[in-house]
């Protein structure tokens, strides 16, 4: 369909300004007073609308048509300059493409996000989730362009798997299975099923990572995991984005340097070229969230060994709801806590202790405490989870008998530690968390397109 896009006028409006001009697109809002009529046109291509000015001494037959929230359309005209929006169109000749009954959800300018969130399938023609969307978009492209430029190459992980690479147990199991079927016990009804044995969704895609990371040096993925937690939070989604780089002969001090480079490039690319739609959030949702983004992207990240955390949220006088002791997992008032009033900024929690983290993560010399992270940051807690992993096979293979794993199941990643193992290291970054910091975006539910949570689907 011959037009152009909305966002081309504006990049260039010298070029078309005086030039008739054919755009296409949706209704956003219509104003109508004796002499002439407006609409506000948006076409996804740029967060601003095109004004549409309808003159009444030469009415278009169509005209009442296209006065309605919704309607699609294409619309001829001359594009202008105007004196208070920069540039409109008279339009000459309207055609109605799809037109919009009354019953369309969005009337009104303002809707709660608890209302959006029942029609997922329309609320992308919101301002907010136009924005949220760009966004993302525009975020995945700063993800893959720091790890190119950086020698990185993208692998793409297997999304069914037969591991548990977090060994939290919270995955979705993967069938083809009829209905009802009759089985003794668990190995029968799994040798029956598609596989021959059990097979789930990945929680991770760490595990076949380290094996191309051990092979083309430094790797990483970008897609979807699943985890079947029940934490009904603003936080937790049942699919989600994640992005993990793997890097050979890294250790975790290295790591942690990249993650904190990586994670400042994001977000100066986002905010280089999302002008727009942070300043809308910026107004109109987080007061001064860009001079966040701003203070996050020149200064230094700060650092904190778990040991000393503990020491300092037990000495922070807060009543917290789960009390603090060495040992224990930090929830999200720790983790807040911690970010928000202790360091105000984002910080790197390193050296957990063994028995809280993940079988891979290497062992420190105390014997007790594993060279991992998290990066935790205001307003949310965990961006990032992070370690060196354990590249000694004795180690790591005590690691899994203490936690009860099938080594047999582990064959393949034993053998990365046999045959030429290297110190190295990697992170998990959740897409959909460094999303709600940079946009202020409260709610998990509203980074996704069509989020998947408890009792959600
Ligand atoms: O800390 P996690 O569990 O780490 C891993 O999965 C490692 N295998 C990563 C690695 O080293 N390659 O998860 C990584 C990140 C978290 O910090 C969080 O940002 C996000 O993934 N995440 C979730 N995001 C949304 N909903 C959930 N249910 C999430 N679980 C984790
Ligand atoms: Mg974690």
């Amino acid at each position: 369909m011959k037009h152009t896009d909305i966002s081309e006028l504006f990049k260039y409006p010298q070029k078309f300004s005086g030039s008739p001009v054919t755009v296409c697109g949706w209704v956003r809002t219509w104003r109508d007073s004796k002499s002439v009529a407006f609409i506000e046109l948006n076409d996804g291509t740029c967060f601003k609308n095109l004004q549409l000015v309808f003159g009444k001494d030469k009415p278009l037959a169509n005209l009442k048509e296209a006065l309605v929230v919704g309607v699609a359309l294409k619309a001829e005209g001359e594009f202008i300059p105007s004196e208070r929006n920069g540039y409109e169109m008279a339009v000459s000749s309207v055609e109605i493409l799809g037109g919009c009954p009354q019953d369309y959800p969005l009337q009104k300018k303002h809707h709660t996000l608890e209302f959006l969130r029942t029609i997922p399938h329309l609320r992308p023609r919101t301002k907010y989730f136009e924005a949220v969307f760009a966004v993302r978009s525009t975020l995945s492209y700063a993800i893959h362009k720091y790890f190119q430029e950086h020698g990185y190459k993208y692998v793409h992980t297997p999304i069914i798997t037969g591991s548990d690479c977090e060994g939290a147990g919270e995955m979705f199991r993967v069938t083809t299975m009829p209905w009802k079927t009759e089985c003794g016990n668990e190995e029968e009804y799994y040798a029956e099923d598609f596989f021959g044995h059990r097979a789930n969704l990945t929680v991770s895609g760490q595990l076949e990572g380290e094996m191309a990371a051990t092979a083309l040096g430094r790797i990483y993925t970008f897609g979807p995991t699943f985890r079947a937690e029940h934490s009904n939070t603003t936080r937790h989604a049942a699919e989600f984005w994640q992005i993990e780089p793997e890097v050979s002969f890294a250790d975790l001090d290295d790591i942690i340097g990249i993650a904190e480079e990586f994670i400042k490039y994001i977000i100066k690319y986002t905010v280089d070229n999302c002008p727009d739609e942070l300043a809308y959030f910026s107004e109109r949702f987080e007061k001064g969230l860009l001079d966040k983004l701003s203070a996050v992207i020149s200064s230094d990240f700060a650092k904190i060994s778990y040991t000393d955390a503990v020491e300092a949220l037990k000495k922070s006088g807060k009543d917290f709801k789960y009390p603090v002791e060495w040992g224990c997992d930090l929830q999200t008032e720790h983790e807040r806590y911690l970010t928000e009033e202790y360091f105000k900024k984002p910080v790197f929690v390193v050296d957990y202790p063994a028995d809280i983290k993940a079988f891979y993560m290497k062992l420190n010399p105390d014997g007790k405490t594993v060279a991992a992270t998290d990066l935790l940051v205001p307003g949310i807690g965990e961006i990032i989870g992070c370690s060196e992993r354990e590249a000694d096979t004795a180690k790591l293979i005590e690691a899994m008998k203490k936690r009860n794993m099938p080594l047999e199941a582990y064959g393949e990643y034993l053998d990365l530690r046999k045959y030429g193992s290297v110190p190295h290291s990697g992170f998990g970054l959740g897409m959909e968390r460094i999303l709600m910091y940079i946009t202020g975006v409260q709610n998990i539910r509203d980074t996704l397109l069509f989020p998947r949570t408890v009792g959600n689907l």
